[in-house]
């Protein structure tokens, strides 16, 4: 007997195929995160990161200007001083580099583009955790608090737009929004890194942002096992007044990322972080992967599972694509 529903019908050429396309893609949903590295005179190359470097304060304007060109919705900066310490001085310094990298790029491009800001210590910190330690070495969440509140302050007097809160402290949310609002900050938006994993994935990023952690941070990022936890972080975010919330990384979680969408009434973003750009592109350097489809795949599965934005190393190359495609037709190229 031959069937009278056939969905191969939506499927049978190129054109159908995208114009039946639920997902699409738009350059404006990407974000790129770039590290601004203190002391380089030229940009340095970060060896677990094919195609990603660490920026001098040039190269990195040069970067956001071909961002803001391909139509990248904004940028995320990380900083790696030359200099750390056990309470990240560094990071609330206004010249520390972090800072001074927001200031001198969100003069520069804050009216083209939203210039976001990374609002943690690891950087910073000689022992590399994302807070300051209590006598007995563990993490101390409320002292740790003050440090991200003057953190906060520092980078929205920089020019910061967006805070990226990935530090994963009970109430730092609250003590950020208080701190900003408190100092007249009323407009800085926060941006939760809610449900963050402690995964093998950020591996890369180690090297990108010269990490001094020996550890781990499983006291504070949450066990890859929980999913219900997950969504009660992001819950717990947007009670305390999370302008939106994020989950990292992505691809693992997409079914956290799913929860999160189905329950937020604010924005809710992902990260494809370092190891995910990684892995892609050690299998294509092998020529074991085709590298485009999987960049293609890969972002469409983060926007099909829920995610409004995503944080991806790719945002340059991929939106110029998009662009040259014709928005929004990255739906039918995987
Ligand atoms: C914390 C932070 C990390 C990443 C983003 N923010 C590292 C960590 O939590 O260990 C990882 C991003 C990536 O792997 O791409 N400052």
């Amino acid at each position: 007997m031959s069937p009278t529903i056939r969905p191969r019908r939506l499927r049978q050429s190129a054109p159908m195929r995208r114009l039946m396309a639920e997902t699409r893609i738009h350059p404006a949903q990407l974000v790129l995160p770039m590290f601004v590295a203190e002391g380089l005179s030229e940009p340095r190359p970060i060896g677990s990161m094919p195609g990603q470097v660490q920026h001098t304060l040039d190269s990195a304007a040069q970067e956001v200007e071909r961002a803001i060109e391909a139509g990248v919705g904004g940028i995320m900066l990380f900083g790696v001083p030359q200099e750390k310490d056990a309470v990240g001085s560094g990071a609330t310094d206004p010249d520390g580099i972090l800072n001074r990298a927001t200031a001198f790029l969100a003069e520069r491009f804050g009216d083209a583009t939203v210039v976001q800001t990374d609002l943690c210590l690891d950087e910073f910190t000689d022992h590399g955790h994302c807070g300051v330690l209590a006598a007995d070495g563990s993490v101390d969440n409320d002292a740790t608090l003050e440090r991200y509140a003057a953190m906060a302050i520092a980078q929205a007097e920089a020019g910061s737009q967006i805070l990226g809160l990935s530090g994963m402290m009970d109430g730092q949310v609250e003590r950020v929004r208080a701190a900003l609002d408190e100092a007249g900050h009323v407009d800085t938006a926060i941006l939760a890194y809610s449900a963050k994993y402690a995964t093998a994935l950020y591996g890369p990023f180690r090297e990108a942002v010269d990490s001094s952690l020996t550890g781990d941070r499983k006291t504070y990022q949450q066990d890859p096992a929980n999913r219900r936890e997950g969504l009660r972080e992001a819950l717990l975010d947007i009670a305390e007044g999370a302008d939106i919330v994020m989950v990292k990384p992505a691809s693992l979680y997409l079914d956290v990322l799913a929860d999160v969408a189905a329950a937020s009434d604010v924005p809710v973003w992902a990260y494809q972080v370092s190891g995910e750009y990684a892995m892609v592109e050690a299998a294509a350097a092998n020529g074991w992967i085709d590298r485009d489809r999987m960049i293609a795949e890969s972002l469409t599965s983060i926007v099909r599972a829920g995610a409004d934005v995503v944080l991806t190393y790719w945002a340059i190359e991929q939106a110029q694509l998009l662009g040259t495609m014709g928005l929004g037709s990255m739906g039918g190229r995987s």
